[in-house]
């Protein structure tokens, strides 16, 4: 039907694992059923349209294991979930259900393409209770063309399940779209300071804060996935996006500021990595929180002790936090978000349950 001569064609997915998806229990458990098939029609793609060898195919295929599937999995479910409460009771296939978790599994593997990156350029250790795929011996800076081969995956498996839809273009965009909010908003993350060891504590101001974390969290962790599950059940009326959009920036920047708060009070063990955004000279919440409440003195301990990698200055920083009650505030600020978010649901025209249940996942959440 298309006149795409210069790219080679998708061959037709595998057969989805349609019995192992009747069986499974949650909805956790159905999405990943899919992983497998994506895995391996990846690395069979790799493998002969793309000519790679035998070494190339299992580095990639390990990669992605490594990489993948290993977070919470709260975006890609969400796709899942949306579609089902999108469905209004209709029963629902496990053909459809299948569709469903694969478009849930891009954003997964956009998630891995922008953490694999993420922890080079912030100089992390941890993830998801292992080393950062680039802290590997055998990996290093392969990671960054990991990262690319991650995101470029992403686009390989929307073209083989979906090419054929009539609505194929709206989930490429989508996608490519909220690649480039969120690449946008990690500029904006990495220069809040200017680099070398001078800190300008001037920068750190609520509005620079939110303007950050819409673009490098809220979009695609938050608006994409509802928004995949909504063109996938066919919703069309425009102005549903946007009164999902609105409230779901603000969840959002709930999450981030969770985020931020556990990169400095939460248990490693528990978040599976070690908080490095004091040592970065990161625009935190904390940080922004700090500096609307601190004097002159205290300002001092700040701009001598924030942004060094340095265990004495971090701890420090992260007294003066106690000493002006930041973890507090921050209970409290969870509380009124809750409340706040809980009132724009109120107003809107969508299945309540899909926000109620992104919402229940991340409130008061310890990882
Ligand atoms: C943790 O998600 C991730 C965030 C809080 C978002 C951080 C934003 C970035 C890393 C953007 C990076 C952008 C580029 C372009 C490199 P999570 O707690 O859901 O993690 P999980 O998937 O491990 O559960
Ligand atoms: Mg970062």
């Amino acid at each position: 039907s298309s006149r795409r001569f210069a790219v080679t064609k998708s061959p037709p997915p595998h057969a989805y694992p349609l019995a192992q998806l009747a069986a499974a229990a949650s909805d956790k458990d159905k999405f990943l059923c899919l992983y497998p098939q994506l895995q391996e029609e990846l690395c069979e793609w790799f493998a002969t349209e793309h000519e790679m060898t035998p070494e190339a195919v299992q580095w990639i295929r390990d990669m992605l294991d490594y990489n993948v599937p290993g977070g919470k999995l709260n975006r890609g479910t969400t796709v899942l979930a949306v579609y089902r409460a999108l469905q209004q009771g209709k029963p629902i296939s496990e053909h459809e259900y299948a569709q469903a978790a694969v478009l849930g599994w891009t954003i997964e593997f956009l998630q891995a393409f922008f953490l694999v990156a993420d922890d080079i350029m912030d100089d992390s250790q941890t993830r998801r209770g292992q080393p950062c795929w680039y802290k590997n011996k055998h990996v290093n800076l392969v990671a960054i063309n990991d990262s690319f081969l991650l995101e470029s995956a992403v686009f390989c498996i929307l073209k083989r399940h979906f090419g054929n839809e009539p609505y194929y273009t709206e989930l490429l965009e989508l996608l490519l779209q909220t690649t480039q909010q969120t690449e946008l908003g990690q500029l904006l993350d990495l220069t809040s300071q200017p680099q070398g060891n001078e800190v300008d504590l001037n920068r750190f101001t609520m509005q620079r804060y939110k303007l950050i974390v819409k673009y490098k969290t809220a979009f695609y962790s938050f608006y994409l996935p509802v928004a995949l599950g909504m063109i996938l059940a066919g919703n069309t009326d425009e102005a549903s996006y946007q009164a999902a959009k609105e409230i779901l920036l603000t969840m959002g920047e709930y999450f981030q500021v969770q985020d931020d708060y556990l990169d400095c009070f939460g248990d490693p063990s528990v978040i599976g990595k070690v908080g490095t955004d004091i040592q970065d000279n990161k625009c935190s919440w904390l940080v922004v929180q700090a500096l609307e409440r601190c004097n002159e003195e205290q300002k001092n301990v700040l701009r001598q002790n924030y942004g060094a990698w340095d265990d004495q200055k971090v701890e420090t920083v992260k007294e003066l936090y106690r000493t002006l009650d930041l973890p507090n505030i921050f209970a409290q600020y969870e509380e009124d978000s809750y409340q706040r978010i809980q009132k724009a649901l109120d107003a809107i025209d969508l299945p309540r349950d899909v926000f109620e249940t992104l919402l229940n996942k991340i409130y008061k959440r310890s990882k």
